[in-house]
């Protein structure tokens, strides 16, 4: 008999600061109901969903389970998070392999050290990017970095560069994600904008306007003015569209939402991936997506960050 370790992580979107939080700017990501989860259980070669595979294949798994002097394991994931998405999937994937690893080698379930050792994984095999995914889906609710109050979670650094987390209660709101089919790496589309923001003053004065935006931003979630936050989120979409990370199809969504939103942007990474809106008739903002061409769901936001649970078989 051995011990199967099962836990599940939720997907976020990043509701204001995207790409400028990489520069110690704000930013907020809110969990969501749509969840990877996994099983992981000790055996004698890496095996990823039944089959051999090679580690080196997985770079931020190979990076967690080195962790663990490469201690052979079989995995086996499942997702509702689209890949590539924006939506935070290779994060809830690092989250939920470093809770379950933790839990197989009998450590304690920490989620501040749970959250380091996934940003760890994050970093080293997209070289480059922030806490946020990873904080947000290892917490559940709302994480909001480098902003003033909230409930204070974990501090972590890389490079020179720190992120204060903390955690926010989010009002029930109702949101629309339009997934344009895209997929997009955030690795390159980071570096496309570090490039920008390194030659170009003007570029630098955009990611510091993200970074007010997104402070009025926290404000309005915690009246839960949903009229001042959609006008920030669609502000911030132009910003973002002038750091170069928006695209056609993203643009389109954007606009066919904004009739029937408080307000609509792209969310994550952007170049593809998805857009989000803030609504009262997600039934209509769904409607325009798909007549779009974008794939629309309606997600709740609220829940609960990374759960472990163990099994014996
Ligand atoms: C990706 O969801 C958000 C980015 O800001 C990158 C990061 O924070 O790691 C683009």
């Amino acid at each position: 008999m051995t011990d199967s370790i099962t836990a599940s992580a939720p997907g976020k979107f990043v509701i204001l600061g995207e790409h400028a939080v990489v520069y110690g700017k704000p930013a907020i990501a809110l969990a969501i109901n749509r969840r990877l989860s996994l099983s992981v259980t000790k055996c004698t070669e890496f095996r990823l969903n039944d089959e051999p595979a090679d580690v080196n294949s997985s770079p931020h798994l190979k990076n967690i389970l080195s962790r663990y002097d490469m201690v052979p394991v079989s995995v086996r994931s499942e997702s509702r998070i689209p890949a590539g998405s924006g939506l935070g999937s290779s994060a809830a994937l690092s989250v939920a392999f470093a809770a379950a690893m933790r839990a197989v080698e009998g450590m304690s379930l920490v989620p501040e050290e749970i959250a380091f050792e996934a940003f760890e994984a994050e970093y080293s095999a997209q070289g480059r990017g922030s806490p946020m995914d990873t904080s947000a889906s290892t917490h559940g609710m709302g994480v909001a970095l480098n902003v003033p109050g909230g409930k204070p979670l974990w501090e972590m650094e890389k490079n020179g560069r720190s992120w204060n987390v903390v955690g926010i209660d989010v009002p029930k709101m109702t949101f629309v994600i339009g997934y344009t089919g895209i997929r997009a790496s955030t690795g390159p589309l980071v570096e496309k904008v570090r490039k920008y923001k390194d030659g170009n003053r003007f570029a630098a004065d955009i990611v510091d306007d993200i970074g007010r935006v997104t402070l009025e931003g926290m404000d309005a979630i915690l009246r839960n003015d949903a009229v001042r936050l959609g006008g920030l989120m669609t502000e911030d979409h132009k910003l973002l569209s002038i750091l170069g990370v928006s695209c056609r199809e993203l643009n389109r969504l954007v606009d066919a939402s904004l009739p029937h939103s408080y307000g609509a942007k792209l969310t994550g990474s952007g170049g593809g991936g998805s857009m989000v809106a803030l609504t009262d008739d997600p039934e209509k903002v769904s409607d325009a997506i798909l007549s779009r061409g974008g794939m629309p769901f309606v997600v709740k936001t609220g829940v609960e960050g990374v759960t472990v649970s163990a099994r014996r078989e």
